[in-house]
């Protein structure tokens, strides 16, 4: 099935993927484009949504650039806030409370059509995304693989562990952990990975580099730390449900 401009023919259910954090601001529209433009060049046909977006809707602009324009930006980001705090916040302060079933919905009819969807969350795991729920509870009720980003100075070890320890059980086994790099690495950024490793065995941990320029994807430090991503257990596979 290739992925350049198509839709899926439908049918199956495409694997889900969750790019999440350990905070708001630290990599996860960089590493979704990057993901997505990735594999729709590789001829699968994966898609990226952010379901939710408060205080502008650049991550959907990006997101929607990425998947080369097969979705509508409503599509890709069906609920947006202009406040800019947490979409739970946003969305009640607009008073339009936003249902985890009503998220799930949406998300599962595009996974109907693509082979993978990646899905940024809002902020980090924790997070609020509407009434009641957060993005841990979105990912669980999703079924989804969790990508974990955090950023790669002195402390990620920890950070990372937090946020593995937080996830639902049975997606933990799945998660993979990227330590996204800063403009000028220091000793703890250069150790992080391996330190992380060793904590966290079962779960591929990767390292991005610090792309010079704004979508400088091409470099080859880049598209191996995405390789070295995939040859993780299961990126590509989706956390079977019960
Ligand atoms: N590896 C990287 N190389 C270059 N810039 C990066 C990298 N990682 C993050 N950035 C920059 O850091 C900023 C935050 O990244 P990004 O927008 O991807 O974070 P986010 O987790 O999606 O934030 P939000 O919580 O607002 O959705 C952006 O300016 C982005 O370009
Ligand atoms: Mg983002």
């Amino acid at each position: 099935m290739k992925g350049g401009g198509q839709r899926a023919a439908g049918g199956g259910q495409g694997r889900i993927v969750v790019v999440t954090g350990s905070d708001t601001g630290v990599g996860k529209t960089v590493l979704t484009t990057l993901l997505t433009r990735r594999w729709r060049a590789q001829g699968i046909n994966a898609v990226a949504l952010k379901p939710l977006c408060s205080g502008g809707r650049e991550d959907a602009v990006a997101l929607h650039a990425a998947n080369g324009g097969v979705l509508t930006l409503d599509e890709v980001n069906p609920w947006h806030f202009r406040a800019a705090l947490a979409p739970a916040l946003a969305a009640r302060q607009a008073d339009r409370g936003v249902k985890l079933a009503n998220v799930v919905a949406r998300v599962r009819a595009v996974a109907a059509q693509f082979e993978v969807v990646l899905v940024e969350g809002a902020g980090g795991l924790l997070s609020p995304l509407g009434e009641g729920f957060d993005n841990r509870d979105l990912l669980s009720a999703l079924g989804a693989v969790p990508v974990v980003v955090v950023p790669n100075r002195l402390g990620a070890v920890n950070q990372a562990r937090l946020v593995i320890e937080a996830l639902p059980m049975r997606a933990c086994r799945h998660a993979s952990v990227v330590l996204m790099d800063m403009p000028d690495a220091d000793a703890a950024a250069r150790s992080n990975a391996a330190l992380l490793r060793a904590c966290l065995p079962d779960l591929r941990v990767v390292r991005l580099p610090w792309l010079k320029r704004s979508g400088a994807a091409s470099g080859r430090g880049v598209q191996a730390a995405l390789r070295e991503l995939e040859r993780g257990a299961s990126i590509r596979r989706a956390w079977p449900t019960a």
